[in-house]
């Protein structure tokens, strides 16, 4: 049911890839979300699976191959930090209570994009009759146009930009990376936008990011892996959590980056890409894919994930050439019904058990301007 062209998607100069589909009926789940591991052949990295995880697949939880139930961060239930709701993410709300009944709601506003001094100006100017919105502070027009972005484009993190992502928990800038979890037993971070960013109209996006998991723990063991998230608890959110940093964010959606077999979990091995929602990494609905690389070997993988307000899709490469990417999962999935609002905080989130592993994320793009093909060629 969601195989490549299940999902009716086609490839074109080899160059549409992946990705993900979710069901969020349980009744989809299991048999479903096999990619075919078969139409890449232009591709580097290549789903190499029928798709595992099915319900109760006869793992017990007992037969952990290397480092018994702890790892993958043990089975931390509070991965949130709800208490904290930023002041930036006023800026949808204060959007919609003073520029809405002119401007047309957030995600086809018709000043998307505009600065605060630009806002601050049409203002000051009463164009159309602005004028009445003098009382909004600098901050609280800072957040509307935060709120107005449609792109992120980061192509490395250093102390220049490093206020644009919010670093939790073991999370630090690390030679242009961010470095989610050192190579050290039971760590857990995170690093979210430190403002929510609004998708487009039908929640649509593309995202490209490259990750690099570097030196292992005992014996050269990798463990556990980082999620691609996006939820609306917090910028702050995934700092103490279990299960890669994702366990109880809720509402959420992710995509694992999986190096670490839990049976508890339904891991069909220990390298395996895969649909995650609300703070659970179970594979029960979700069908994890294992790619043809060893995504913990060192080598740095870039990855586009893209929504077209229906489908999800995941690309990987060794490279940031997506005209050679694979597609590993395209999955249907509906945003809107895990998302009240389109106001979402993206990032990352990892962590390690008793075994570890170094969790690097390099470059970050994202936008709201949906286009089939997504950031290609990549930035
Ligand atoms: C009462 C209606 C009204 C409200 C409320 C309003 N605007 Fe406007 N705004 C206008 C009109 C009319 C113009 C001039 C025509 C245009 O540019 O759309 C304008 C112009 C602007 C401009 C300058 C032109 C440009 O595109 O650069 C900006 C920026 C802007 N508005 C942003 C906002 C923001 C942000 C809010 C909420 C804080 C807001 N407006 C609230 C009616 C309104």
């Amino acid at each position: 049911m969601s195989s490549i062209d299940g999902c009716g998607f086609r490839r074109s100069a080899g160059s549409f890839l992946l990705f993900m589909a979710l069901c969020l009926l349980a009744g989809c789940g299991g048999g479903g979300g096999g990619t075919t591991g078969t139409a890449n052949n232009n591709s580097t990295v290549t789903p190499s699976n029928e798709s595992v995880g099915t319900p109760g697949n006869g793992s017990t939880g007992t037969t952990n191959d290397s480092t018994g139930p702890t790892s993958n961060g043990g089975t931390g239930t509070t991965g949130n930090d709800s208490t904290n709701v930023s002041v930036q993410a006023s800026g949808s709300t204060l959007y919609q209570a003073n520029c809405q009944g002119c401007h047309q709601p957030l995600a086809s506003s018709t000043k998307l994009n505009k600065t605060a001094a630009e806002i601050q100006a049409a203002i000051t100017a009463n164009t159309g009759g602005m004028g009445s919105l003098a009382t909004l502070s600098a901050g609280e027009i800072q957040s509307i146009a935060d709120a107005l972005k449609t792109t992120e484009a980061i192509p490395s993190f250093n102390t220049t930009n490093s206020d644009v992502f919010q670093l939790n928990g073991s999370a630090v800038l690390s030679n242009n990376n961010i470095r989610l979890t050192p190579n050290e037993q039971y760590t857990a971070g995170s690093a979210f936008l430190a403002n929510p960013f609004t998708l487009g109209s039908n929640f649509v996006f593309n995202a490209y990011f490259n990750f690099t998991l570097g030196a292992g723990g005992r014996s050269n063991r990798h463990a556990d892996g980082f999620v691609f998230a996006l939820q609306t608890v917090s910028s702050k959110a995934g700092a103490t959590g279990g299960n890669l940093g994702f366990g109880g964010i809720k509402p959420s959606f992710g995509v694992e980056f999986d190096t670490f077999k839990n049976d508890g979990n339904n891991d069909p091995d220990n390298n395996h890409v895969a649909i995650v929602t609300n703070g659970s990494v179970q594979h029960a609905a979700f069908a994890p894919v294992t790619p043809s690389v060893t995504m913990s070997d060192g080598g740095t993988y870039h990855v586009w994930i893209d929504y077209d307000g229906a489908t999800v899709e995941v690309h990987m490469n060794t490279t940031n050439d997506r005209s050679t990417s694979s597609l590993l999962l395209a999955k249907a999935i509906d945003l809107k019904s895990i998302f009240s609002t389109q106001y979402v905080y993206f990032g990352f989130t990892g962590a390690t058990g008793i075994d570890s592993q170094t969790q690097d994320v390099g470059a970050f793009y994202l936008t709201s301007n949906y286009q089939t093909g997504g950031f290609s060629p990549a930035p």
